[in-house]
């Protein structure tokens, strides 16, 4: 079993993710820490507690971050795609389980430098978290064994501007910072993600399940579907971006990937944009391609 953080600014497919990781036997979550993103972190972090009581599964949930690396950012919270709630608009309820007792970046650290190279950093959100933890403590750099990030478009367009991708937009030093500080990183973008699609029939299959969970996760799905209507028409369904990282942690051969050094625009048009480049360093693994039907049917094993 692999120990692993994960950090999410949940959002609809950060719920999806959730499921799948609580529900892959290779992967032992120590905790779960917060970040704004789709949704201020307070949202978040209630979010993530909301799918765990949904799950029932109790897991430390840390909160993290609310602003920007440098702060007074603009922020920018997806509403059109994640609805008001983060959640597609679904929740009913206020989760009963509470967060844990301290700050994300404090927990990345301490369980970073209690288990040396044991811990994969699977990363979802912004990378505030992260970046607040290697400026607050350097030498857990060199203690991670591996960071998995959904993140950046290297070689396709953005999705959020034509030159940037959600999570890196939403804090672009923080992500400069992360993908240039030499941590073991596997970048899982637009490039790969938006080769995994889920198609709107297989939330029928969910729903038949009759369990209250796969209710949960259908109806703020079939909310996300819908959304992605719009960017997407005619799709039918939604990219599982979050998942895909998920499963790459699982099982790197879902991908293939190039060794790439990442530097992030922060400021002006192209703010956000992620660009690889073969020669540079520090270099990190740019996952390029995805067997997307191995990794479909991997995910739709173990989701519900
Ligand atoms: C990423 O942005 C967020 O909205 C999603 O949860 C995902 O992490 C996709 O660009
Ligand atoms: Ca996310």
């Amino acid at each position: 079993m692999k120990p692993v953080i994960f950090d999410v600014d949940t959002g609809i497919d950060d719920a999806m993710a959730m499921a799948y990781a609580l529900n892959s036997p290779e992967l032992e979550v120590l905790g779960f820490t917060t970040c704004f993103g789709n949704v201020p972190v307070v949202d978040s972090t209630r979010n993530t507690l909301a799918v765990l009581e949904k799950l029932n599964r109790r897991i430390p949930v840390y909160e993290g971050a609310d602003q920007t690396l440098v702060r007074g950012r603009k922020k920018r919270y997806p509403k059109h795609v994640h609805g008001e709630d983060g959640l597609g608009n679904t929740l009913r309820f206020e989760p009963t389980i509470k967060a844990s007792q301290g700050n994300a970046a404090d927990f990345i650290i301490d369980q970073v430098q209690s288990r040396p190279h044991e811990i994969t950093i699977i990363a979802v959100g912004p990378l505030t978290n992260i970046a607040l933890a290697i400026n607050k403590a350097p030498m857990i750099m060199s203690l991670v064994k591996e960071v998995v990030i959904m993140g950046g478009a290297v070689n396709v367009p953005g999705n959020v501007t034509p030159y940037a991708e959600a999570n890196i937009i939403s804090d672009p030093e923080a992500a400069h910072l992360v993908l240039t500080s030499g941590l073991p990183i596997t970048l899982v973008g637009l490039d790969v993600t938006l080769q995994t699609y889920l198609l709107k029939p297989k939330l029928d299959d969910w729903r038949a399940t009759g369990k209250e969970s796969a209710e949960f996760l259908a109806e703020m799905t079939d909310y996300y579907m819908k959304a992605y209507e719009n960017s997407h028409p005619g799709l039918g369904g939604c990219a599982l971006h979050d998942p895909l990282a998920v499963g790459v942690a699982i099982d790197s051969s879902f991908v293939r990937t190039e060794w790439m050094s990442v530097k992030v625009v922060t400021e002006g048009e192209e703010a956000g944009r992620t660009i690889g480049q073969k020669d540079g360093e520090p270099r990190i693994r740019v996952c390029t391609n995805v067997e997307s039907e191995r990794f479909l049917k991997h995910f739709l094993e173990r989701v519900i």
